[in-house]
């Protein structure tokens, strides 16, 4: 179903993001038919082209992000004349009155702030100063959203200087990915799951992204972050949030997020014996982290395990262990449910026990799986075996989707349609820096170095100690 026509300027146009993710899943809204043909996207950066200029650097990027068989030169060719850009200067006055023209009547207007944070405030002025943006605009925003609370306060103060929140949209591509919204629909679209998912059945949840790329290249802005800021405060949150949170009386976007909200307010403090941190050593073929990021002394981290707890009466003494880390062994991202053991074995120990894990696999093969112990099939008596209820999606989403960029064209296109549901709301990263915070400044305080790891692993050794501690063992990472 084609989305209203829409004028998206994208602030950054000709970035990384821009090029990698908006403007190729935007081309595949196109092809899809979910773009409108009058719908219009509006390239603005610094450098100096026109629209042809644009439109084969638009062009370029296609060829390098799209694969082969799903570019076809005519539907590109369409997709291109949908472009213009402006040259445009963020804290300036070129380019503004340009872009004023270039907007029109009757259209939705939404800009998407591809930039760094510090241009945020820069922009919200002009578009306002310059009457681009009206009251139905929407504007889309990236991480990082902040570093700590006090900043991300500060943007928040900012962007509510000329927009209303009902018009921002706060970016965490995770809650685009397929199997996230899948989990809502499992978790309240089922009478089967519900009842059990407290403490009273689960024994525990674990949440694991696993990554095998290093941070080379953007070591610059990784080095500053580190793996709790740049994945655990918003993405793995995120997902916390989905998996613990109350049944919202309707899915319609403050519902959700206020119970998201909860979650993260009923978090408590981590201590430190429930934190690993670690940092990748060199490969037969890959560098060190240290090397990396050109800092013999970087004591930040590039993976990191935590047992954390809700404290609310659903959860209460339910741990969630979450983990993520970059050149682990295998890019596997995965949320599993621990049932408890059935409280009585009727068929003896020697039979064998299971306990049902839903494990929620976000990539790659995203789908679910339900372990179910049933007989094993044959004479041999009554011995219990753990086999799979699968649901795989991929018939669904087809064998080459890209998550990633799927996550981001979905994103749009809930910007044009005007849904804030897979958006954060301004209370909600804040509520997670403030529990953040104190993670970080504890560290900083001890001046803490991480536990190096080989790559190509699950993470440190103390990683593994964190469960096994209370015989619990992490899902293999393979
Ligand atoms: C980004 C992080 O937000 O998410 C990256 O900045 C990380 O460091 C990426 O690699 C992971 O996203 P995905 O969709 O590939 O799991």
């Amino acid at each position: 179903i084609p989305v209203e026509p829409f004028d998206l300027v994208i602030f950054g146009g000709t970035g990384d993001l821009a090029r990698r993710k908006i403007l190729p899943g935007l081309y595949r809204r196109f092809v899809s038919g979910q773009m409108p043909p009058e719908a219009r996207v509006i390239g603005a950066a610094r450098s100096e082209f026109d629209d042809a200029g644009y439109r084969n650097e638009v062009r370029d990027a296609l060829v390098e992000f799209i694969a082969k068989d799903k570019l076809d030169d005519d539907r590109v060719a369409a997709f291109l004349d949908r472009l213009h850009y402006v040259a445009i200067d963020a804290t300036g006055e070129a380019g503004w009155s340009e872009l004023a023209d270039l907007m029109r009547e009757n259209v939705v207007r939404a800009f998407y702030f591809s930039v760094a944070p510090s241009l945020f405030g820069a922009l919200a002025e002009r578009l306002h100063m310059h009457r681009i943006a009206d009251a139905d605009s929407r504007i889309v925003v990236e991480k990082p959203f902040g570093r700590d609370l006090a900043s991300a306060r500060q943007l928040n103060q900012t962007l509510a200087e000329h927009f209303e929140e009902t018009q921002i949209y706060r970016i965490d591509h995770y809650l685009g990915k397929e199997t996230v919204q899948n989990l809502m629909a499992v978790r309240f679209g089922n009478v089967l799951f519900e009842p059990l998912w407290n403490a009273q059945y689960v024994d525990h949840i674990q949440i694991t992204v696993a990554e095998t790329v290093g941070v080379g290249g953007r070591g610059g802005y990784y080095d500053k972050s580190g793996a709790m800021r740049d994945m655990v405060q918003n993405h793995l949150m995120q997902l916390l949030c989905l998996i613990a949170m109350e049944p919202p009386s309707r899915f319609d976007p403050d519902a959700v997020r206020d119970e998201k909200l909860k979650v993260i307010r009923a978090l408590e403090p981590v201590e430190s014996r429930d934190i690993v941190r670690g940092q990748y050593q060199r490969g037969s073929n890959s560098a060190s982290y240290l090397e990396d990021v050109e800092d013999e002394q970087s004591r930040t981290e590039s993976f990191i395990a935590m047992k954390l707890h809700v404290s609310n009466w659903r959860w209460a003494g339910t741990p969630f262990y979450v983990r993520t880390g970059k050149r682990l062994r295998a890019r596997q991202s995965e949320i599993a449910v621990v049932f408890k053991d059935a409280p009585h074995s009727i068929f003896g120990e020697e039979a064998g026990r299971h306990r049902n894990i839903l494990t929620i696999r976000l990539q790659p093969n995203e789908g679910m799986t339900l372990g179910v112990t049933i007989k094993e099939p044959g004479p041999g008596g009554m011995r219990l075996i753990d086999v799979p209820l699968d649901m795989t999606f991929a018939d669904a989403l087809g064998p080459d989707n890209d998550d990633v960029t799927d996550a981001y064209e979905r994103l749009v296109m809930d910007v044009i349609r005007g849904n804030q549901t897979l958006f954060m709301r301004g209370d909600e990263v804040e509520a997670a820096w403030a529990w953040t915070d104190p993670i970080i400044e504890g560290w900083q305080m001890r001046d803490m170095r991480p536990k190096p790891y080989e790559p190509g692993t699950a993470g440190p050794e103390e990683s593994a100690m964190l469960l096994h501690r209370e015989n619990r063992r992490w899902r293999a990472i393979r």
